[in-house]
């Protein structure tokens, strides 16, 4: 079976709980790691590919979402279970809407019904380390990344401004769009009394914030229907592949970061990499809800456009979540005034 080799790593602070789990594998071909701590548990992981995880909820130190939380930037690959107490199950549910976790096991568990949801979660981490995998290899996006970094050297911002238009183009739905953020973002500089430095480099990281898309297969972005795992796996690499073209180009080297983390949380809970509150640029945090109030305010291949009143609203309502407060009650003032 393909699934044989696999390594899983379960972490509970009782001895008890990680002995009936080798016990209900001691069958198998799995390499089975025990922790008894979550920063035991993340030590393994720093170390070897472990395609399961399975962390208790309720333990002393790190609980089993704070070691979920950690080993996501370690290894986002990695399926995530957490075993949990009937007591947990509202913060395991949250969690798992949150899309973190792949599974809730609750104890004591049915031995035959975990050994099903650990096959599976082996298979579906072996169709996501493919899928990154044939991704990463694909040569044409790395063509793709020269040759836009070789177009963005010495371009003056009106060229900049074109070459962020060929990504638009590739995607129907945001036509303009990286314009009208340009706009909102400078309302926004003002606010917040920008040099001339910083509100130009702040302009030329809205402008360019999605350029990575020019590496992401046309079939995926413009999807009608809702993505796969996998398509969305794709689609998240935007803001790496982005922030590597802008790397390239000494230039651009200045808004590099803000384009890495346009789809970074305050909360922690976004991606590439997890990054909260002010680890994340003052000018990324920008991008991030200047982009999000465009997208919502147009048409999308998956809804259509909101009222500008009912954007205001959501973006109120993520308010520390997805975005950082100050700046966000900002915004909101002054998207407020611009209408009046
Ligand atoms: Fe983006």
């Amino acid at each position: 079976m393909i699934t044989d080799c696999a390594t899983l790593l379960f972490i509970d602070d009782e001895e008890n709980i990680l002995k009936a789990v080798k016990r209900l594998f001691v069958e198998t071909e799995y390499k089975i790691l025990t922790a008894l701590s979550g920063k035991e548990g993340l030590d393994y992981l720093r170390n070897e590919k472990v395609n399961v995880l399975v962390t208790d909820q309720r333990m002393p130190g790190m609980t089993g979402l704070d070691v979920i939380r950690e080993a996501l930037k370690i290894a986002p690959n990695t399926i995530m279970i957490i075993l949990t107490a009937y007591s947990d199950i509202d913060v395991t549910i949250a969690a798992i809407n949150d899309g973190h976790i792949y599974k809730y096991i609750v104890k004591p568990w049915d031995d035959e019904e975990f050994k099903t949801i650990i096959e599976e979660a082996i298979e579906l981490n072996i169709r996501r380390d493919k899928t990154t995998e044939a991704y990463v290899q694909t040569l044409e996006y790395k063509e793709e990344i020269d040759r836009i970094a070789n177009k963005l050297r010495n371009a003056d911002f009106k060229e900049i401004l074109a070459i962020a238009d060929t990504v638009e183009y590739r995607d129907n739905y945001t036509i303009d769009h990286c314009r009208r953020m340009t706009e909102h973002v400078q309302l926004l500089a003002d606010k917040l009394s920008f040099t001339k430095e910083q509100r130009d480099a702040l302009v030329r990281g809205a402008v360019l914030h999605d350029i990575g898309k020019i590496t992401i297969p046309v079939s995926i972005l413009n999807k009608a229907g809702p993505l796969t795992f996998e398509e969305y796996t794709i689609i998240k690499h935007h803001s790496l592949n982005g922030a590597e073209i802008t790397s390239r180009v000494y230039d651009l080297n200045d808004i590099t970061p803000f384009i890495l983390e346009h789809h970074e949380h305050y909360d922690g809970k976004g991606y590439s990499h997890g990054m909260e509150g002010d680890e994340i640029t003052r000018e990324g945090r920008i991008i991030a809800i200047a982009d999000a109030f465009d997208a919502m305010t147009n048409n999308r291949p998956y809804r259509s456009a909101m009222t500008c009143d009912r954007v205001l609203e959501i973006l109120e309502s993520e308010k520390g979540r997805q975005f950082d407060p100050d700046l966000t009650d900002m915004f909101i003032q002054v998207v407020r005034e611009k209408n009046t």
